[in-house]
């Protein structure tokens, strides 16, 4: 049987949600990931230093025996946040600062209407280095939902560069050529994160023979043009492209409504679902760089000095797995069987 060993990998964009949801959130994610950008769109939102950091510990808790994890915390942008507590951030265990427009998706009903007002905060997080991890969509009734991402980053990305061009800045989960081509244009401190429902599904497989709702998340799906691009950026070895599962669980029952979440699971088997790709794309050499040295890079970490075995072993993904009171999570791509698993 054919393994591979690499430099356990990071997870650069992970919703491990909060209270009991945290037993099984944390170990999906800690079996693989070494550590994790922990997204704040709590409720009510993480946006202060103090709440990040209980939020951590409440994490920490659910850490399994004898496994090295660590949660990198980041704060919610919103009106209420200051230069003084983005001072205090730095060296306080704060990774990043995350814009979720007004609307875009999970509780972002408490995101950024009106990005100008927060320039200063932005000035500090360019002066402290901090990164600007950004949810890439613009939202408003002119906008068809497919368009969302261009032109977030025709309107507010790219004269936010402009503006700021030493911000350090993410363009999270992107999802189309466009993102691609943009972060490709911008030589320096501009990265993003691919995930691996993007990699892996057109929003035809959304969409096809009845609607899929477990294959609905924010951004969603696009053409297949946009994933062939998405996937030549993630096995390019270009730096600017890695690893972020995006994994943002919802019970089984908030899928399959008439009004359904956005966001697909994919902690436990993403790694596996990474390396069955690359390997189909011919580039399974490329997958360390990706999953396990960009993302560390790019946020100025030391890389881990752990690894992980991957085997070349096919494997079911459950149909269902447990999740909080009573109700189950549907994974990416249940029942489907993949060509690789953690060892
Ligand atoms: C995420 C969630 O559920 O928190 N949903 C999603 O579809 N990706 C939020 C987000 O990252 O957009
Ligand atoms: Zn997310």
């Amino acid at each position: 049987m054919s393994t591979l060993t690499i430099t356990t990998p990071d997870d650069m964009h992970v919703h491990l949600r909060d209270d009991d949801a945290l037993a099984i959130t944390v170990p999906a994610t800690a079996k693989s990931f070494a550590r994790a950008i922990v997204m704040p769109n709590l409720r009510p939102a993480v946006t202060t230093v103090k709440q990040a950091l209980a939020y951590r510990d409440r994490i920490l808790k659910h850490v399994p025996e004898g496994v090295d994890f660590t949660p990198l915390m980041t704060l919610y942008l919103n009106p209420s946040l200051t230069v003084p507590e983005i001072k205090h951030s730095v060296g306080s265990g704060i990774y990043g600062v995350k814009l979720y427009p007004h609307g875009a998706t999970t509780h972002a009903d408490q995101g950024v209407s009106d990005l100008s007002e927060l320039y200063p905060v932005l000035e500090a997080m360019q002066d402290a280095g901090l990164p600007l991890l950004i949810h890439g969509e613009a939202v408003g009734n002119d906008i068809d939902i497919f368009d969302r991402e261009t032109i977030f980053i025709e309107r507010t990305l790219g004269p936010l560069r402009q503006t700021f061009p030493a911000l350090k800045m993410v363009l999270e989960h992107i999802t189309t050529k466009d993102a691609v081509d943009f972060v490709k244009s911008i030589p320096n401190g501009l990265a993003a994160t691919i995930t691996p429902h993007h990699l892996k599904y057109n929003r035809n497989a959304m969409l096809e023979g009845g609607i899929r709702p477990h294959l609905y998340c924010m951004p969603i799906l696009k053409r297949e043009l946009h994933r062939d691009a998405l996937l030549a950026a993630a096995i390019s070895g270009d730096p600017r492209f890695f690893l972020g599962t995006d994994s943002a669980p919802h019970a089984r029952l908030k899928k399959e409504t008439a009004c359904g979440c956005a966001g697909v699971f994919s902690a436990p088997h993403a790694i596996a679902w990474y390396a069955s790709m690359f390997e189909e794309a011919g580039a399974l050499d490329k997958l360390e760089a990706f999953a396990s040295h960009f993302g560390a890079d790019f946020y100025g970490l030391p890389r881990n000095t752990g690894t992980i075995t991957l085997m070349k072993q096919a494997q079911t993904i459950p149909a269902s797995l447990p999740w909080v009171e009573g109700d189950v999570l549907i994974p990416m791509g249940a029942g489907e069987k993949i060509s690789w698993n953690l060892s």
